[in-house]
C-alpha cells in the first residue's frame, strides 16, 4: 500500500529532527519520518562529542564569521556562514536551553563553560561532557515523539527518490523542471518496498565516512542520500572535501573512535612517539589548534615520514584525573575498556575520515535544485564549510539549515501530492538475497580503495586507479542489485559504490590543493592572493600557515 504524508523526512539527526520540530510545533502538517535503524536516535549526531557553536565571552558574530571562513580556505559562502552566525545563537538559546533544557556544562555560578576546538580564535563551544550530540539527539527525540502529527517509522530504508520524470507515467513530464514526490521505501523486516508520497521530501540522511576504512562515523553513513539525489539529477558539489578529523584512537582490532579536539582545546598536547612537539614546527601560531585539514596532515606526515603506526595525544598536566573522567566521561571509558588509562598516560591516535564539508548543492532554506527535494545537515552543503568545516559548526548548521527548511515549507502551498496511480510500484527482482560474502568483500574493497588512494593525500595515478577499480565494482554491484531481491546491504553497498565514485571523479578533476583536499601534485603553485584569503597549497610540504 502506498503512504501518503504532508512531509517525509529521511534520516533523524539534529537537522532532520529540527525540520520536523519546526513543521509539526507550527502548522498541524502531518510529517513523517523514516529512519533504517530501530531506534531514531541512531545517528552521526548521537556520536557528536565536542559541542556545539554559539557566540562565547566577548565574542562577536563578525570574529565567528571570520573563523568560519578562514576555516573553509577560501571556498566558503560568505551568506552561509552569516546566516549561521545571526540564526544560530539565537535558535541555541529558544530551542536548546530554554524548550529542551539541554543541560550544556556550567560553572559553580551557573555560567555556560566555553570550550575551544581548532580553528576557533576564542572559546564558544557549549557541551555536555563529551557526549553533547547524544544529549540534544535524545531530547529533540523524545520532544517529537510528543506531537500529534509526527510518525515516525522505524527500520525503514530509502531506496530511490520517486521523482519526475523518471517514475512517472505521464511521458510530456520530460518537459517540465524535474520534481521529487516521495520515495521508494523497504521496509526492512518484510523486505517489501513501496511508494511513500509527500508533497515535499526533506533528506537528512548525514554523511558518508564509512566508504573509508577508518572513520568516525557510524555504520549508517554511507552516502544513501547523496547517492539518490545524484542518480534524480541534483546539483552536487565539493564532494571531494573530506574532512580527517586528526585524533582518533588506534588501538588494532578495535574501531575507531573519536578523541575529540576539545581534548587538545583543554590543553592536551600532539607528540611523536620519540616526545617531539611537532605542531609547534608546523603551526607556531596555533599549535595543536590549528584547523584539522592541518594537524591531520601533519600527523599524515609524520607517521609517513618516521615510520610510525601513530601518535600520541598527552593529557598529563591538563588537569586532575578526576576532572578528566567528568569532563571526558566517554573517551575516559572507552579507552579504559581498551586498556589506557589516560589520565595517566598519552592517546595513540590517527586521523580518520570524519566529515563531507560538500554535498547536495541548497540555498539559504536547505532548498535543492529539484523542486519539492529538500536536503539538511551533512548530506548537503549550504556553502558553509567550503574546502574545510570549522570544529563544532555541524551541529549548529543542522540545527538552523532543518529549522530553515522547516520554516520554508510550512509557508509554501505550491507542493502538491502526487496521486499514487501517477507512480508504478516498485518491481521486485526474483532472485533471492545477494550472498553476504560477496556483499562483505565489495564493501571493503571500497572501503580500502578509498583510504589508500582517495584519502588524506591524492595525486592523479592514485585517483585514476580509483576511478577505474570503482567502475569495475560498480558495474558487479549493479547487477547484484538489479537481478536479487533487495535489502538494506545491498541498497548501502551501492550507494557507498556511488558515493565514493562522486567523490573520487571530483578529487580527480580538482588538480588545485585547497583545505581538505590535498593534492601532491597539485598543478596550481603557491599563490600568495589566495593565501591571504586562507589558503590554497603549493606542494610539499602539505601544510598551510594561516595569515
Ligand atoms: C570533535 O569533538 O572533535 C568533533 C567535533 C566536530 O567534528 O565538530
Amino acid at each position: 500500500m502506498p503512504l501518503e504524508t504532508d512531509i517525509l523526512i529521511i534520516g533523524c539527526g539534529i537537522s532532520g529532527a529540527a525540520a520536523a520540530y519546526r513543521l509539526a510545533t507550527n502548522t498541524s502538517r502531518e510529517v513523517t519520518i523514516i529512519t533504517r535503524h530501530q531506534e531514531p536516535e541512531e545517528s552521526n549526531t548521537r556520536y557528536a562529542q565536542g559541542g556545539i557553536v554559539t557566540l562565547g565571552e566577548g565574542d562577536s558574530e563578525e570574529a565567528l564569521i571570520k573563523d568560519i571562513r578562514t576555516a573553509g580556505a577560501g571556498l566558503g559562502l560568505p551568506e552561509a556562514a552569516s546566516i549561521l552566525a545571526k540564526d544560530g545563537p539565537r535558535l541555541v538559546k529558544h530551542i536548546l536551553v530554554k524548550t529542551l533544557e539541554i543541560p550544556f556544562d556550567c560553572n559553580h555560578e551557573g555560567k555556560f563553560l566555553y570550550t575551544r576546538e581548532g580553528g576557533h580564535t576564542l572559546p564558544r563551544i557549549l557541551h555536555v561532557g563529551d557526549t553533547t550530540g547524544k544529549a540534544i539527539e535524545q531530547a529533540l527525540i523524545s520532544k517529537l515523539r510528543k506531537l500529534p502529527n509526527v510518525r515516525f517509522l522505524t527500520g525503514y530504508t530509502a531506496v530511490d527518490l520517486i521523482t519526475s520524470p523518471h517514475h512517472i507515467r505521464n511521458p510530456l513530464a520530460v518537459y517540465q523542471p524535474i520534481s521529487c514526490h516521495g520515495a521508494y521505501v523497504l521496509e526492512r523486516k518484510s523486505g517489501n518496498i513501496s511508494r511513500f508520497f509527500g508533497k515535499a521530501t526533506i533528506l537528512a540522511t548525514g554523511g558518508l565516512g564509512r566508504i573509508y576504512s577508518h572513520t568516525t562515523n557510524p555504520e549508517g553513513a554511507r552516502g544513501d542520500g547523496l547517492a539518490m539525489a545524484y542518480r534524480a539529477g541534483a546539483r552536487v558539489v565539493n564532494t571531494e572535501y573530506i574532512q580527517f578529523h586528526p585524533t582518533t584512537l588506534a588501538v588494532p582490532g578495535a574501531e575507531n573512535f573519536l578523541i575529540s579536539e576539545a581534548v587538545r582545546g583543554e590543553g592536551a598536547k600532539l607528540l611523536s612517539p620519540d616526545g617531539r612537539h611537532f605542531m609547534e614546527e608546523v603551526a607556531p601560531k596555533w599549535g595543536d589548534l590549528a584547523p584539522r585539514d592541518v594537524v591531520a596532515r601533519a600527523i599524515h606526515h609524520e607517521m609517513l615520514t618516521h615510520g610510525y603506526p601513530y601518535v600520541l595525544l598527552d593529557l598529563s598536566g591538563i588537569m586532575l584525573p578526576e576532572h578528566i573522567q567528568s569532563r571526558f566521561p566517554a573517551i575516559y571509558t572507552r579507552c579504559l575498556e581498551l586498556g589506557i588509562d589516560i589520565a595517566r598516560e598519552p592517546i595513540p591516535v590517527v586521523p580518520a575520515a570524519h566529515y563531507l564539508c560538500g554535498g547536495i548543492l541548497v540555498d539559504e532554506f536547505g532548498r535543492s535544485s529539484i523542486n519539492g527535494l529538500y536536503a539538511v545537515g551533512e548530506v548537503s552543503c549550504t556553502g558553509l564549510h567550503g574546502a574545510n568545516r570549522l570544529a563544532s559548526t555541524s551541529l549548529l548548521e543542522g540545527l538552523v539549515w532543518g529549522y530553515r527548511a522547516g520554516e520554508d515549507i510550512s509557508r509554501r502551498n505550491d507542493l502538491k501530492i502526487l496521486k499514487p496511480s501517477m507512480v508504478p510500484p516498485w518491481e521486485a527482482a526474483e532472485a533471492p538475497f545477494p550472498d553476504p560474502v560477496l556483499v562483505y568483500q565489495d564493501r571493503q574493497a571500497i572501503q580500502n580503495l578509498m583510504w589508500l588512494y582517495v584519502g588524506l593525500s591524492r595525486n592523479q595515478e592514485r585517483l585514476s586507479r580509483a576511478l577505474r577499480d570503482l567502475n569495475h565494482l560498480w558495474e558487479t554491484i549493479e547487477e547484484f542489485y538489479r537481478t536479487t531481491a533487495l535489502n538494506d546491504d545491498l541498497i548501502g553497498l551501492r550507494n557507498m559504490a556511488q558515493a565514493a565514485w562522486i567523490v573520487t571523479l571530483s578529487a580527480w578533476h580538482n588538480k588545485q590543493s585547497r583545505g581538505t583536499h590535498f593534492r601532491e601534485d597539485a598543478t596550481l603553485q603557491e599563490n600568495p592572493s589566495a593565501w591571504n584569503q586562507g589558503g590554497i597549497m603549493g606542494n610539499w610540504p602539505p601544510f598551510r600557515e594561516q595569515s
